[in-house]
């Protein structure tokens, strides 16, 4: 049984993740401070895969504590960073502490699998990579626009750092980059999902917690935008659909020479706010409050994935559908609601 170093391993990818590891005859090692997240995900991620798991609460930027997680597991087969902030909004209000947490933690980590001969990271990263891309459908080719958020420039910062690494003689860290599009839905259990603290910042979240009654209204950010109509256009992509992508990189990692390679994780197919509101409703049976508002300032119009080269190289493709994704969300919204769980 590989193990695997898991930071962020309760959050909302890597939650998923380690289900996915677990049924694939992976041990993912989880780290994890909880700093957005629970520390109850860990037993509900045992209740899904019916194992136990070894997890440890501590910061991915604590070289100390990170060493001896390293020292307890000698045989570690490699690591997925998941560890990092993510909301764009707040990291332009606090840019220093987005570059500390999400820089540091991916040097710290790095610096250990060097010391500790660990060669195969999978790191997650971000379509916000790309800003507005000139052509669609994005294909990893495409070049990289300046960043539009401290917490974008830490992603891109974090593919140039280990880009280096992957030429270095002295550096032996081979790996590669997952840019994820934009992950929705929830496990179908309903025992893990998304946990946004305080007001989501994001679309389905926002959308479920409208419909649960907890929010008056969603405001659709943008009417007059040069699509199909006139709201923003994005590739949503099931998690657990992308959680099984991690599987195949690491699979890919052990299989190739030392290399850092970027792949994109969407469905390929682009789907406006409105079409994820008419969606949600048909599949929770719910009519949504919503109100057009004005743009969101940094939005881009439109982004959605190739895939190609996922599909090819990693041999992996989505197999669940936006309506799989928005069943999920609603259910898990509703098993929140009946367990109380908002701070558990
Ligand atoms: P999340 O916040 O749910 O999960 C991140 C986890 O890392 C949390 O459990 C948090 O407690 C933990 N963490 C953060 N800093 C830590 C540290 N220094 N030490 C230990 N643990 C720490 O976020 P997510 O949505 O699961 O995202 C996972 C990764 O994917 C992040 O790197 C994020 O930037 C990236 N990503 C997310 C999205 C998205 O829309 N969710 C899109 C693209 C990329
Ligand atoms: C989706 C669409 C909004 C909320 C973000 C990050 C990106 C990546 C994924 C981490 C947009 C619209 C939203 C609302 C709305 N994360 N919207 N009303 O902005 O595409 O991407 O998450 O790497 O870096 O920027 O996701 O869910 O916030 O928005 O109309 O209340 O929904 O304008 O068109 P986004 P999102």
């Amino acid at each position: 049984m590989s193990k695997i170093l898991v930071t962020g391993g309760a959050g909302f990818i890597g939650s998923h993740t380690a289900v996915e590891l677990i049924s694939s005859g992976f041990t993912p090692i989880i780290v994890d401070n909880f700093c957005n997240s629970r520390p109850s995900v860990i037993q509900r991620i045992e209740t899904i895969t019916n194992q136990n798991l070894v997890s440890y609460n501590l910061d991915c930027t604590d070289e100390i504590a990170l060493r001896q997680v390293f020292n307890d597991h000698p045989d570690l087969q490699g690591a997925i960073h998941f560890a990092a902030f993510k909301a764009v909004g707040e990291s332009v209000q606090s840019p220093l502490k987005y570059y500390h947490n999400n820089i540091n933690s991916l040097l710290v980590l790095t610096r250990l699998m060097n010391e500790f001969n660990v060669r195969n990271l999978v790191f997650s990263s971000s379509c916000t990579v790309y800003g507005q891309p000139e052509i669609l459908p994005v294909t990893e080719a495409t070049e990289m626009q300046e960043a539009q958020s401290p917490y974008g420039f830490t992603k891109q910062v974090c593919e140039r750092l280990l880009s280096d690494l992957s030429t270095g003689e002295y550096n032996q860290v081979s790996s590669v980059l997952l840019r994820y599009f934009n992950p929705i839905g929830a496990h179908p259990s309903g025992l893990i999902g998304e946990l946004p603290l305080g007001v989501p910042e994001n679309l389905i979240p926002y959308i479920t917690q409208t419909a649960a009654g907890l929010r008056d209204s969603l405001t659709v950010f943008g009417q007059d935008y040069s699509t199909s109509d006139g709201t923003c256009v994005r590739d949503y992509i099931h998690v657990v659909d992308l959680a099984k992508a991690h599987v195949k990189a690491l699979r890919y990692l052990a299989e190739n020479d030392k290399m850092c390679k970027a792949f994109n994780l969407g469905t390929g197919t682009g789907n406006t706010v409105l079409e994820v509101i008419q969606t949600f409703e048909k599949v929770s049976g719910v009519k949504l409050s919503y109100a057009m508002g004005e743009r969101r300032p940094g939005d881009v119009e439109q982004i959605y994935a190739s895939a190609d080269k996922a599909n090819r190289e990693l041999q992996w493709k989505t197999e669940l559908s936006l309506e799989d994704a928005l069943t999920d969300a609603w259910n898990w919204q509703l098993k929140l609601e009946e367990t109380g769980t908002t701070a558990d």
